[in-house]
């Protein structure tokens, strides 16, 4: 049996070094160590790549916020938020879970923690029971801005950002996304300086209570209205759609008003 062995390794041994045998050794091998490279890598990185996509979110806190600048200390500028998490059932702050490490998305996706929407015009498919937003307050300790997160399907992709809310829980401070896979040139657009600074001043709602935001092309009251933008109005729909969802009945509408009244 051994010799047999030996006899079937002198036989490869021998073969020229182009033969179909070495050179389908060469490759195995070959596929073997870079799969392990990779592999190892994506190990190694992972947490790397957590810390930076958290770091990446709080980046984006502080810039709808308006307190990013190029250069600064995230971690240290994010301390001045207060992260707390929302009960969207019934509108109230609740301690149940940690806010500095609560997924809302990976919340979404658990069915004890979500719910299925019927009613589904961010194409979002479950919104979760519980979301984490960010206080940012003032050094009397008053509200200065609410910063809600928010997430809904434009043309290509699921979008995921922030609206930030002056303390009267109506008038918009910014809007920005973190995160999508429109098209650059077009629906990328919502990450434009420029059309991104027309939702600064915008109300949500009128005095008797009712959601006027809006994303159109064809103009509308100025106080509510957002120009889609030009040749991307799938994408423009989309958030017009995500929006409206995430400060309406079934987003934060019954928190935005306890809030309001000093109730969560
Ligand atoms: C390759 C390609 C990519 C596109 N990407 C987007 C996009 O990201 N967002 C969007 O709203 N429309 C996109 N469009 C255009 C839409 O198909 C559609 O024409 C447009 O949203 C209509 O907007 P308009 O009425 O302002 O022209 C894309 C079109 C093509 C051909």
């Amino acid at each position: 049996m051994s010799s047999e062995k030996d006899n079937i390794f002198s036989k490869f041994k021998n073969l020229p070094i182009d033969s179909i045998p070495k050179t389908i050794l060469v490759a195995i091998t070959l596929c073997l160590f870079c799969s392990m490279i990779v592999s190892l890598a994506a190990v190694k990185l992972k947490s790397i790549q957590e810390e930076n996509q958290v770091r990446d979110k709080q980046k984006n806190i502080l810039q709808v916020a308006g307190l990013y600048s190029e250069g600064m200390n995230i971690d240290e500028s994010f301390g001045s938020f207060e992260p707390r998490i929302v009960d969207i059932e019934n509108g109230l702050f609740t301690d149940k879970f940690n806010p500095r490490t609560f997924n809302d998305l990976k919340a979404s996706s658990n069915p004890s923690l979500s719910i299925a929407l019927k009613d589904d015009p961010a194409s979002i498919g479950r919104r979760s029971n519980f979301a984490t937003v960010y206080l940012l307050k003032n050094n009397d300790g008053t509200i200065d801005k609410l910063i809600l997160p928010i997430h809904g399907y434009g043309l290509w992709s699921t979008l995921y950002g922030f609206v930030a809310l002056e303390e009267d829980t109506n008038e918009i401070f910014g809007l920005q996304f973190y995160k999508h896979a429109e098209t650059p040139g077009l629906g990328a657009e919502v990450d434009n300086p420029k059309w991104k600074a027309q939702w600064k001043g915008k109300n949500l709602r009128d005095k008797d209570e009712k959601l006027m935001i809006q994303v159109s092309k064809t103009p509308g009251p100025s106080k509510y209205h957002i120009d889609a933008i030009a040749g991307a109005t799938l994408t423009s729909n989309g958030v017009n759609s995500l929006v409206r969802f995430w400060v309406g009945e079934a987003g934060f509408k019954k928190f935005l008003t306890n809030f309001k009244n000093g109730k969560t």
